[in-house]
């Protein structure tokens, strides 16, 4: 182990402690990574004693470091060459019922240990000369690492009701190392859902966000429905599953496809948002499923409530009501439209006005669409998605013609009030409007002269004079 201690920071710190006579260890995290051989850029050094005395003595010697000193919590915290170190006193915790917010007192190292969420991030590495490097690992965090697996130290029941977050912690470290649940921490996560509501949902949307950032995000997902929580959080996630069969005729299940898309557009983006696209894409399936007995099961217009679903899930959840959710209502409202310019004879006007709408999102909003296919024939798989490299074509095509990707009207508002004395009014918003859909249907080119021409043509059906130049 101590060749991978061999930050010098820890040098220092073993110093100062063994001279003050303190016992001081890496703890958490960093441990937990260091085995995984995850890179880590937190370091968590308990303190037998006082944590920020510690820290202040370790950050003058560093050379009169800043030190963040949190009093009330007994937590002193630098940043040393792009690593934070946190120091804490080692401390024995009780919580109360209603409460995340514990009565804290001094402790032994076993203390701290017992009071910490899960045997993998229990373990404690001693800094002190004579023990340097010994790992100090009670409840084989080691051997749950081996087999992959997420348990609390103590009994879960005690570990969850402490702290409820931990609850979410437990599907996120699954999720992110792909790790199993232990099935008595898994069973005691059912057992005390209700919990999480003492729980702010900031806290709950930073581990819903770190489960999104992951490669496969369905595994949480997954078990946020299985143990319950996922109805606490995002009912309208939970309402997707299931399936329903009228005159032999069954849909899809919305709420394993909804995770299977998820999944392949993390295999092409590393973007929160378009993530968050692919997890809200159907959300309106539930409100919007109709059964015809013509065409089966029909889901009209669920791109458009979707869109329309999404301030009142961000808002629950604590993301943010700006550029970002609109981008996803975006995507969310034009999802289906690249699959109507599948048809060979699509008109160009139709690609045109999909430019026109998605903007500088026309990349993703593809990406989202082809993550959207998810059917088990591989065959059709193949078939849609040459479909879509020939939408692709006839994109990239039209674009460089006409070029309405960002589209900017090429004859202002300023000229159509001059061409003919006019004040600002209601007309000047006519004919702008005119030149557009003149140019989306294809009927002049996105070009000053024709959009000139198209505009006096346009003014004296409105009965209105150019003025003399
Ligand atoms: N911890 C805990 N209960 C919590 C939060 C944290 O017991 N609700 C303990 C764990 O021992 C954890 C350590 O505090 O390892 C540090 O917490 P944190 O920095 O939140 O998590 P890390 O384990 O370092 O992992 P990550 O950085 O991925 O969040």
């Amino acid at each position: 182990m101590q060749e991978h201690l061999n930050n010098p920071v820890f040098k220092i710190i073993a110093e100062i402690a063994d001279k003050n006579n303190l016992s001081a260890y890496v703890i958490g995290g960093y441990v937990r990574d260091l085995f995984l051989k995850r890179p880590s850029t937190d370091i968590d050094i308990l303190v037998i004693g006082s944590g920020i005395e510690l820290a202040t003595e370790v950050a003058a010697q560093l050379g009169r470091l800043k030190v963040s000193v949190f009093k009330s919590f007994g937590t002193a915290m630098f940043k040393y060459r792009n690593i934070e170190y946190e120091f804490v006193g080692a401390r024995k915790e009780s919580y109360q019922r209603h409460s995340r917010k514990p009565i804290v007192e001094d402790g032994s190292l076993e203390d701290d240990q017992n009071r910490r969420d899960f045997t993998i991030n229990a373990m404690a590495i001693s800094l002190n000369a004579p023990t340097f490097g010994h790992v100090l690992d009670p409840f084989n965090g080691r051997g749950d690492l081996e087999e992959q697996l997420i348990r609390t130290p103590l009994d879960p029941l005690i570990t969850f009701s402490d702290d409820p977050l931990r609850m979410m912690r437990a599907i996120r470290f699954a999720t992110q190392l792909q790790f199993r649940i232990h099935p008595s921490t898994f069973e005691a996560i059912g057992a005390n859902k209700e919990r999480l509501q003492i729980v702010s949902m900031e806290r709950i949307a930073v581990e819903i966000n770190k489960i999104m950032l992951t490669p496969r995000p369905s595994i949480g997902f997954k078990l946020l429905e299985a143990t319950g929580l996922l109805d606490l959080i995002l009912p309208e996630l939970k309402a997707l599953k299931g399936v329903e069969t009228i005159n032999g005729i069954s849909h899809k299940d919305n709420f394993y496809h909804t995770l299977e898309v998820l999944d392949n557009i993390c295999a092409t983006t590393d973007d929160l948002w378009l993530r968050y696209a692919a997890l809200l894409h159907d959300i309106a399936k539930p409100q919007t499923k109709r059964f015809d007995p013509r065409l089966g099961w029909t889901f009209h217009a669920h791109n458009h409530l979707g869109q329309k679903m999404i301030p009142g899930i961000f808002k629950r959840i604590k993301l943010p009501l700006n550029e970002k959710m609109k981008y996803v209502q975006k995507m969310v409202y034009l999802h289906m439209r690249p699959i109507s310019l599948i048809e060979e004879e699509v008109s160009d006007s139709a690609v045109r006005r999909l430019l026109f709408e998605a903007g500088d999102d026309i990349d993703d909003l593809m990406t989202l669409c082809e993550a959207d296919i998810t059917s088990k024939n591989r065959e059709r798989v193949e078939r849609h998605l040459r479909n879509f490299k020939v939408v692709r074509r006839k994109l990239r095509e039209i674009e460089e013609k006409d070029r309405v990707r960002n589209f900017q009207p090429p004859v202002s508002g300023e000229e159509i009030m001059a061409t003919f004395g006019l004040p600002p009014c209601q007309q000047i918003g006519v004919i702008k409007s005119a030149i557009k859909e003149a140019i989306l249907d294809g009927i002049i080119h996105n070009d000053y002269e024709e959009a000139k021409k198209f505009m006096l043509q346009k003014g004296s059906e409105l009965g209105l004079q150019a003025q003399k130049p």
